[in-house]
């Protein structure tokens, strides 16, 4: 065999399903990558011999492997922050009087329109680098601060530079419709108008999104101009998907679910209805424990009917200034567990298996199989619940992205 890398010494969480053990785990496992690809894998014992003498070979010192982490669900592009209005709620305000009196996303965008793109892609880096630490390699990252086309733009060209230049891939969604901006409160179908007719294909010509998104909610856009700025991205050969029933239950997800969402976001007040949609739809169920936690939202989203009706769970940052300043990988794998009661492997097939798929990668990533990228990560645990269970310390030895050994 003729191999670019061989680990020995480890054990795999493979989270491939058809292994049908938990973690689709190998205990003392191997694995050999060649040309960025999982070329071998499985128990060591049936390794096939190789070439030791030309092949590299890393030892895992009895860690964990696991798929690199895919964070589905970010805003990471933004300027300034809003430490402000954090303290203006911990003095009585809630969340919608902010955005009302015009902070809130608002202010971020007044941020956002000022800062130049070096400024934004700084920032966006430094981010970006906080999840890889921990284990990140491929990111979702939105527009959505800009609310006019020229700074959609240039957040978005800015989020697909930072692909170019960092080890972690990038997939963008373009987030127009994120808010409705003061110069449109008193005519939001101009709004519409304009993210379809005059955003979009900007968009589109630049070749700057893989899916489009809206916030469908009172404070923002309705069932109905969600569903038609979704179609019009559909239209346009775009991946779709929607923050939804966030604050309320508008039935957004449901005809998200039926347009053929790649996933709906937030989801604390969906009902039954609105799950079974989902389970009949390939549609992905993305919960954001980071921004329950920081809003202090009591309503817990519907684990149990997903898990009952079999809605692939994904778990994400959704790191952004105003709902989830929280920018960690693993400080979500344990909220998603202690806030959301996910077990475990629920909170880590969220942030790998069922988290490629929401992005429609799931050919490629989110799992340790042969002919799958060979994007992982060794931790330094005896157990794979370890990670969600302990936050804090440094856990995570290695990171290796499309075969190469990331230096970090
Ligand atoms: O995902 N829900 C809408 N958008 C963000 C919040 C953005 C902000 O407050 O800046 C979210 O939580
Ligand atoms: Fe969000």
């Amino acid at each position: 065999m003729s191999w670019d890398q061989v680990w020995i010494d480890v054990n795999i969480a493979s989270m491939d399903p058809s292994l049908s053990v938990p973690y689709g785990e190998i205990l003392n496992a191997a694995m050999a990558i060649k040309e960025g690809k999982i070329a071998w894998i499985g128990p060591r014992s049936e390794l096939p011999e190789f070439d030791v003498m030309s092949t590299p070979l890393y030892r895992g010192k009895g860690g964990w492997i696991t798929p690199g982490l895919i964070d589905a669900h970010t805003h990471l592009i933004f300027a300034g922050n809003r430490a402000n209005e954090f303290e203006q709620r911990l003095q009585g305000a809630s969340y919608e009087e902010i955005a009302r009196n015009g902070g809130g996303i608002i202010a971020t965008v007044n941020a956002c329109r000022e800062a130049s793109e070096a400024e934004l892609f700084e920032l966006g880096r430094i981010r970006l680098n906080a999840l890889a630490k921990e284990g990140v390699t491929t990111v979702e990252i939105k527009s959505g601060y800009g609310l006019d086309t020229e700074t959609e733009l240039k957040i978005l060209r800015v989020a697909r530079e930072l692909g170019k230049h960092h080890h972690v891939d990038v997939k963008t969604t373009f987030l127009g419709a994120h808010a409705i901006p003061p110069e449109y409160k008193d005519n939001i179908e101009a709004y519409v108008d304009l993210v379809i007719n005059e955003m979009l294909p900007a968009v589109i010509k630049e070749n700057l999104a893989d899916a489009v998104d809206v916030f469908c909610e009172n404070i923002a856009f309705s069932v109905e101009q969600s569903k038609q700025i979704l179609t019009a991205a559909q239209n346009a050969g775009l991946d779709v998907k929607l923050h939804a029933e966030q604050l309320s239950n508008l039935g957004g997800a449901a005809m998200a679910a039926k347009l053929g969402a790649k996933s709906v976001d937030h989801i604390e007040y969906l009902d039954e209805a609105g799950v079974k949609a989902l389970s009949k739809s390939s549609t992905c169920a993305t919960l954001l424990p980071g921004a329950f936690y920081f809003l202090r939202e009591t309503q817990m989203p519907p684990i149990d009917l997903l898990r009952k009706h079999k809605v692939p769970m994904v778990l994400a940052s959704d790191y952004n200034p105003g709902s989830s300043p929280l920018c960690s990988s693993l400080l979500m794998l344990n909220m998603g567990c202690t806030l959301f009661r996910l077990t475990p492997e629920e909170a880590l097939a969220g942030m790998t298996r069922n988290a490629a798929k929401a992005l429609g990668i799931e050919d490629k990533v989110g799992m340790l199989a042969t002919g799958m990228q060979a994007d992982f990560c060794l931790w330094d645990i005896t157990t794979p619940a370890q990670l969600s269970y302990s936050y804090g310390v440094g856990v995570c030895l290695e990171v290796v992205k499309n075969g190469q050994v990331v230096h970090q």
